[in-house]
This record gives C-alpha cells, structure tokens and sequence, in this order.
C-alpha cells in the first residue's frame, strides 16, 4: 500500500514552518552588506520589484506544484510529466550539496555562541577563525586533514536535524518551528534593540538607509536582488514544492506566501538595522567611516563580530544573542533542505520516514563531516556556496520555469489550482512574470554568472578547486537526477497527475476546510 501521506495540522504551522526555512543565513548575514552594496536606501527599489516579479511568483509556482501534484519534488513533475522528473531530483541534488556544507556553518555559529561567553578569539578574531579554530592550512588545496574541535559540533547539529525529521512533518518540523521561530524573533529582537543603544548607531543606520540611487544603473545590483530573493525565500530548490505537499486540500495558498514572504523580508530589514546598527559603533570606536568596516558573510560574522564584541562592554551578552540566532535562522531552514532529500527518497524507496531519514540524514551527515572539519574545509566551502547559488538554483529555477511554462503548458492549471483554493487570485500578470519576465532575468543572471567564472575564475582560488567543488559538482548533480529519474518507483505510487480541484461554489471562503485556516 502506498504510504499516507503526512500532513500539518494547520496553516499556521506550515506558515511557521515555511518563514523557519525562509529565513536563515542568507537573512542575517547576507542581505545587509547586499542592500548597503545596492544602494543603500535606494535598494528597496530593486528589491521590491525582484520580490513582486521573481520572488512570490515563484513562491506561488513551487506551493502550487508541491499542493496540486501532493509529491516530493521528483513525485511531483513525475505526475506532471515524465522527463520531468529529473528536475525534481536536480533539485534534490542542489539542497543535498547545500545541506553539507549548511549545516558546517551552523556548527561554527554554536562554537561561536560558547566562544563569545569567555570572547575566547582574544585580540585576533581574524587569526583565531581561520588559523586556531578552523585550522586552515593556506598551502594545501585538497587537504583533507581532520579537525576535531569542528567536527563534535557539527555531529550535534546532524544528530539534532536527525532527530527532528524522524519525529515527522507536524511533529518533529511544525513542532520545532513553533517553538524555534518565536525564540528567534525574541533574541533577535532584543540583540537588535540592545544595538541600536550603542553609540554611532546612528551613523551606521545613516549608512545603510542613504539611498544611492546611481546604483541601480549597475546591472550587478539588480542581479544581485534577484539573487538575494532566491536564496532568502528559499524558493525554486525544492523546499516550497516538498512543504506545501503536506497542506490540506483546502489551503489559502496564496495568502499563506504574502505572510512568508512579508515576514521574510522584514527579518530581514530587522537583520540590516541590527548589523548596521553594531558596525556603526565599530566605526565610532575606530575612528573611520563605517563602509570601512562593512562585511558580509563568514567575515562578518566570524571576524567582524566578535572584533566588535570584544569592544562593547556587555559583549559577551550580545554575542550569544547574535550567535544563537544564527544558530536557530539556520537550523529551521537546515531541516526544510534536508527534508526534500528525505521526502524524495522515501517516495522512490517506498521506505518508511524513519529509515528514510537514517539513510539520507546518515548519508549528508558523513559527507558533511568528511568534507568541512578539515583544513581545507573554509576554501572548498565558499566554491560549492557561491556555485551552488549562483549557477545551481539560477539554472535549476529557470530550467523550471521554461519547462511548466513552454514545454509542458502547466500554467493555466496551476493557475487554476492557485485559485481554486486562494483567497487572493494571481491572474494573468503572475504568467507573465512567471513565464516571460523571470526566466528572462535569469537567463541574464546566468551568462553573467557564468562569463565571469570562465574569465576570471571565483576569488582566486585555485582551479583544481573551483573546477572539481564548483562546475564538477553542478555537473555531477544533473548527470545522477537524470541517472535516478530513469529508475523504477514502487509498484502502488500513482504516478498520474490528480484530477484538478473544482472552483470553490459561490462566495464560500477558501481555506476554511479541515481547520487549515
Ligand atoms: N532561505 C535560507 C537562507 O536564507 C536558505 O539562508
């Protein structure tokens, strides 16, 4: 007998859910030097049309096919065609690729958290990072010489999202979420408050909010928009597609977006405030002007950071705030990443969830741990990052989006879909967007993407490096969707496509049915 498919127990708690996943590094660390670098102030103008045309359309694409088709990504272009398929485990190959290296990041922040308490990195946060606490050896390219004092945390982190995808969709991911999400918004709500009392917070803040409005002739800071919208809304890898699968028949799809997608945004103009807010007062202190000591990502938050908490008196306390929200923003969306391996594997195995999650949970953890605690982990980490953003969800997305929309016509039906159970109607601007605007800016964001890697490489890094964890990885992924998609599904999977839902009678309100309201 085909499996019963889970279900959350509410629309509330897949929203908590789906901002958990939305919400991550990609939030915190990215988004502020990104709006600073586009502009400043004048980044929302970018921002909200990448959001409006790119961002909930594709939202809205990946709730629809995941709610319509009721399947893991490969179950669900399964149903909607068979070549199709292997988009669903291209996908999968993109959050297993994400997931490994993921989950290293969120180890280090739970190191951090611990470090911040004692501010153990001294008077070198730069040398303490990468030299004492990664070990890195600048001389080896492939040098995988195992660090332990790395490897115990990440080994909690796989044991905990282990732990959780065992007990289930609604017990173990709605569960957490509604524990973890709220936690989130408190502790950084107050490291952001606490920020914001720090002297030169003001100049900071000036910083990010003055709009340069001569940025948004640079063609790369729109790109980098679309990008950001992407990543941070966690859409068009699999993640929406696998979530929405496990809402009720009758779920104000639509209405449920506009919520992730608001309160994504907003966490992460709460991030930029924050952030801004702190290297404000590092600017102070250092007497420079505060795009002197602007930073995004790993620098930011493991040099500048704990540079700047050594600084403020009552440090120790704002660097766990800081620290522990990372940890939580990327653990919640860990999950959502690692569960669409899990769904995928579980519905073409015919297993049951907990072995499932072993096998795919064992799998992840042991190339994870096999690849990041070693001394060469900072260098192979930051190649499979940026290809798998920019060359590997760009690609995939688009790929998607041309098959659904011109090969295989599916807009209309999901269209219909939408509809049917949504309070708000998308229309013909959400084909437009989803079927002519959005694969066109990404078809330029990936010959942009891919002209400067083939001319310049990616960050001086050697090309053995870039050419094996970069463009061989991306590669090898579609080859093995392509390879899996050829097999066999278990004997009792309908594999057709479900009839489509009728239009709701009358003036019935969407999404009452079953509590999924
Ligand atoms: N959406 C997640 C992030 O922003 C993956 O980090």
């Amino acid at each position: 007998m085909e499996q019963k498919r889970e279900m959350w127990s509410g629309r509330t708690v897949f929203i908590l859910a789906a901002i958990g996943s939305a919400v991550g590094l990609g939030n915190i660390w990215r988004f502020p030097y990104v709006a600073y670098e586009g502009g400043g102030g004048a980044f929302v103008v970018p921002y909200l049309i990448a959001l409006l045309t790119a961002g909930l359309t594709l939202l809205f694409v990946d709730y629809a096919i995941g709610h319509r088709f009721r399947g893991s990504a490969p179950l669900s272009f399964r149903r909607m065609s068979r070549p199709a398929e292997a988009i669903g485990w291209w996908q999968v190959g993109i959050c297993f690729v994400i997931a490994v290296y993921y989950a290293a990041i969120i180890a280090w922040a739970l190191r951090y958290t611990l470090f911040s308490i004692g501010e153990e990195w001294g008077d070198d946060p730069a040398g303490f990072f990468t030299s004492e606490f990664l070990q890195q050896d600048s001389d080896a390219v492939f040098g995988f010489d195992f660090v332990p004092a790395i490897a115990w945390p990440l080994l909690i982190v796989w044991l905990a999202t282990i732990v959780i995808l065992a007990f289930g969709v609604q017990k173990g991911i709605g569960a957490s979420s509604v524990v973890f999400i709220p936690v989130l918004v408190v502790l950084f709500g107050v490291f952001v408050v606490r920020a914001l009392f720090l002297d030169g917070a003001a100049t900071g803040l000036d910083a990010f909010f003055t709009p340069n409005w001569s940025a948004l002739t640079d063609s790369g800071v729109w790109i980098a928009a679309y990008g950001q919208i992407f990543f941070s809304l966690s859409v068009g890898f699999g993640i929406m597609i696998t979530y929405a699968s496990y809402l009720k028949r009758r779920t104000n799809l639509t209405g449920s977006g506009l919520v992730v997608g608001f309160s994504n945004s907003s966490f992460e103009v709460l991030a930029g405030i924050g952030v801004f807010a702190v290297l404000g007062y590092m600017a102070q202190i250092s007497g420079v002007a505060v795009d002197e000591v602007v930073e995004s990502g790993i620098g930011l938050a493991f040099i500048a950071f704990p540079t700047i908490i050594s600084e403020i008196p009552g440090g120790p306390f704002l660097g766990v705030l800081f620290f522990l929200s990372l940890v939580l923003a990327g653990f919640t969306s860990l999950i959502s990443i690692v569960q669409v391996i899990v769904a995928a594997v579980q519905e073409k195995t015919g297993l049951g969830r907990v072995p499932s999650v072993l096998i795919v949970g064992g799998i992840t953890a042991v190339t994870s741990l096999a690849l990041f605690p070693t001394t060469t982990g900072l260098n192979t980490l930051d190649v499979v990052d940026n290809f798998a953003n920019n060359i590997g969800i760009v690609t995939v997305a688009l790929v998607t989006l041309v098959t659904i929309t011109w090969v295989l016509r599916q807009l209309p039906d999901l269209e219909a879909h939408l509809d049917a159970v949504s309070s708000f109607k998308v229309g013909l601007l959400w084909r437009f967007f989803a079927g002519v605007l959005t694969p066109a800016v990404l078809t330029w964001m990936l010959i942009d993407q891919v002209v400067q890697r083939v001319q310049d490489g990616y960050g001086g890094l050697p090309d053995s490096l870039v050419n094996g964890f970069g463009w061989g990885v991306q590669i090898a992924i579609v080859v093995v969707a392509i390879v899996v998609s050829r097999l066999p599904w278990p004997r009792d999977t309908d594999t057709t496509p479900p009839p489509l839902l009728p239009e709701p009678v009358g003036a019935e309100p969407t999404g009452t049915e079953g509590g999924s309201r």
